[in-house]
């Protein structure tokens, strides 16, 4: 005879398990990193890998070469592809373009025989799954409001690839990774926004529930692409700047590539708080919050010094129909989407298992 007792205990073994086995991962597929979180022995830890690929003549000398200093490749029609950190650090050598395999948040469409890459640049994030079916969330944006493609077909390719590797995977929106991660102890309500490589993902959120989100097709790319185009410099020596020295809180005494950088960030700052107080202008579904409302931003675009001021300044000239209350940078803007859909996993695979949230 089963007892609501017996079932009760085993209900709770098998939770314990779960959380001394730290089941459930969390996956970022971002256009110029790929980052997977998960626990072990209950802290979280983070791994990460470039999004991209770089071709090299095929040979004999270079596989050996390639094997003994642990470089991970593929080989495809007749030639080899180095993907991740290695691969550019070969496109810098050889002085060739980098191949990146997303673009503008999904699968690039220019580059369509490139999803043997990104399944092998997943499987070296992920690894191999804790437990048959083990849960990992993994970050796709919304829709775009600004280009006429939609995330159909890129959710499904990465979907069927983490299922190939044995996982149990569930898409969750990016805005709302960064929700998931630093706004618990506002009841997961408030706007998470996420200024990344190729897209900004914007989420609002009532109690975990999203309410408004999109995309713009624009962000760190784009910036690194009209300031090259501006100056007449490479994307790539832009990007490099950016980086490594770009302080938005003084750009008069700086370089040319810094004066512009520092106006395609004020465009893009303006450009994200005006669509979004469109959406929310013409959403009649908005709920009525009682409280100011925290904003999050987020994402390695958020990086330079300044970027918080001036994101403050641009925000006082525009009015929501809600009360904003406290801005706030993520604790680790680069690492806010991975930690949020692994705190989506733990919460799944706990409820699975029937047992409580371990805290993380
Ligand atoms: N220190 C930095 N200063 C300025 N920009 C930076 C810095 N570090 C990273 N970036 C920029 O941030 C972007 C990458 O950020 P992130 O990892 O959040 O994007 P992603 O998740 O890969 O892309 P997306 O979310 O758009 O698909 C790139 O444009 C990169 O040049
Ligand atoms: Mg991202």
């Amino acid at each position: 005879m089963v007892t609501k007792t017996g079932a009760k205990n085993r209900r709770a073994k098998r939770a314990e398990a779960t959380v001394e086995k730290d089941l459930g991962k969390g996956l970022d597929v971002g256009t110029a990193f790929i980052y997977c979180a998960e626990r072990e022995k209950g802290n979280i830890v983070f791994r990460r890998q470039r999004d991209a690929f770089f071709n090299i003549e095929p040979g004999d000398f270079t596989k050996k070469m390639l094997n003994k200093i642990n470089v991970k490749y593929i080989e495809k029609d007749g030639s080899l592809y180095v993907i991740g950190d290695e691969a550019m650090e070969m496109a810098n050598i050889f002085h060739r373009e980098l191949r990146r395999p997303l673009r503008k948040g999904v699968i690039s469409p220019s580059e369509k025989e490139s999803l043997p890459m990104i399944e092998l640049i997943i499987q070296s994030v992920i690894g191999r799954p804790k437990c048959k079916g083990e849960i990992v969330y993994y970050s796709v944006p919304a829709a775009p409001l600004d280009a006429d493609f939609d995330i159909i077909y890129h959710e499904n390719i990465v979907k069927r690839f983490l299922e190939k590797a044995g996982y149990t995977p569930k898409p969750i929106n990016e805005g709302m990774g960064i929700i998931f991660s630093e706004l618990a102890d506002e009841e997961f309500t408030g706007i998470g926004i996420s200024f990344g490589a190729g897209m900004v993902n914007m989420c609002l959120s009532y109690m975990s529930v999203p309410v408004v989100s999109f995309s713009l097709s624009k962000s760190g790319d784009w910036i690194d692409e009209q300031v090259g185009i501006a100056l007449g410099e490479t994307a790539s020596r832009v990007c490099e700047v950016k980086e490594k020295s770009l302080d938005l809180t003084n750009v008069k005494t700086q370089s040319h590539i810094e004066t512009a950088l520092a106006i395609y960030y004020d465009n893009l700052i303006n450009y994200v708080l005006k669509s979004i107080k469109q959406e929310f202008d013409n959403n009649p579904k908005l709920p009525r919050f009682t409280k100011p409302v925290t904003l999050v931003i987020s994402g390695g675009t958020t990086m330079p010094k300044g970027f918080l001021v001036k994101f403050n300044k641009a925000l006082s000239q525009v009015k929501f129909p809600m009360e904003i209350g406290k801005v706030k940078m993520a604790s680790s803007p680069l690492h806010a989407v991975a930690r949020g859909t692994l705190i989506a996993a733990i919460t799944d695979q706990e409820r699975l298992e029937g047992g409580p949230h371990p805290s993380v």
